[in-house]
């Protein structure tokens, strides 16, 4: 059933620029993400990774191919109405945490609903804000937290509308090891208890090992996937992914670098 899907791409495709220079950034990406789920995406640099991300979340139009949000198609949609979605359907969370410094940290975390034009929920807010560990910080500012802090806030806006699906990019790319754990703790519990849907660009093996599938883009294609299942059970008293699913994801990156370079060689070695 349609509405059993958070996010769906049919024959995505993305072309930046004409003719003889034109990049396909996208070449045909067919994807359902069940709600409830969380997805990693890796890929090496340039292989489009970014380039989904955006197509999947309505930021950025796919040359071809459709995308449904929560069982609505939002390809065609005009602009207005692809943005009053966004703000309310679709949680980001970035890699530089992107807080208003001047706003305090309930204040951010209600921005969306200010944007989408509703009250803000307060006590939502509150909520939320007790989930991500930061209740007694709400009236502190960004410049007054430490940066795991600042994600955690990232988070709790991204959450409070409760949307369809969460969107995050490299959201551990500028925190030390630990706190990244936490973040992806974070982000794991959201999906176990309240049932929140969350695709994450990474680059980073023990990252992407929080999630339940990790899929691996190559040249545009999605050419690869590997699943929790299987991966044997948590290690460290059952809060972080096994050591052993960790490295067969890094293996699989590894080997997909290596064939890339290859490939890459070969094309050089034809043209000359
Ligand atoms: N606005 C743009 N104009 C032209 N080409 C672009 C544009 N954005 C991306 N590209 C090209 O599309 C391809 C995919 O880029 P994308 O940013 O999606 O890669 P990525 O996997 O996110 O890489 P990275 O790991 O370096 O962030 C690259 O070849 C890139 O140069
Ligand atoms: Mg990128």
């Amino acid at each position: 059933m349609a509405g059993d899907w958070a996010v769906e791409l049919h024959g995505v495709r993305k072309r930046y620029g004409r003719g003889r220079t034109a990049v396909h950034a996208l070449r045909g990406i067919d994807l359902t993400l069940r709600r409830g789920s969380y997805t990693a995406v890796m890929g090496p640099s340039g292989s489009g990774k970014s380039t989904f991300l955006q197509c999947a979340a309505g930021l950025d139009r796919p040359t071809a191919g459709a995308v449904r949000l929560g069982g609505t198609e939002i390809t065609g949609m005009k602009e207005n109405k692809l943005t009053a979605l966004r703000r309310t359907r679709i949680g980001f969370v970035f890699q530089a945490f992107n807080l208003l410094p001047s706003l305090t940290v309930e204040q951010n975390v209600v921005l969306p609903m200010r944007l989408a034009g509703h009250r803000p929920d307060r006590r939502g807010a509150a909520e939320v804000l007790a989930r991500v560990g930061l209740a007694d910080q709400a009236r502190r500012r960004p410049g007054q937290l430490s940066g795991g802090q600042q994600q955690r806030v990232a988070i709790a806006r991204a959450l409070v509308t409760r949307p369809d699906v969460v969107f995050a990019d490299e959201p551990t790319g500028a925190l030390d090891t630990t706190t990244a754990s936490e973040i992806l703790a974070l982000l794991r519990q959201s999906v176990d208890t309240q049932g929140a849907t969350v695709v994450m660009v990474t680059h980073d093996p023990a990252a992407a090992a929080w999630a339940d599938r990790v899929l691996f883009l190559a040249d545009g294609e999605i050419i690869d996937h590997l699943d929790r299942d299987g991966a044997g059970p948590y290690s460290r008293g059952g809060t972080h992914p096994a050591r052993t699913h960790v490295d067969r994801i890094a293996a699989r990156m590894t080997s997909l670098t290596a064939a890339r370079t290859h490939t890459g060689a070969a094309r050089t070695e034809a043209a000359a």
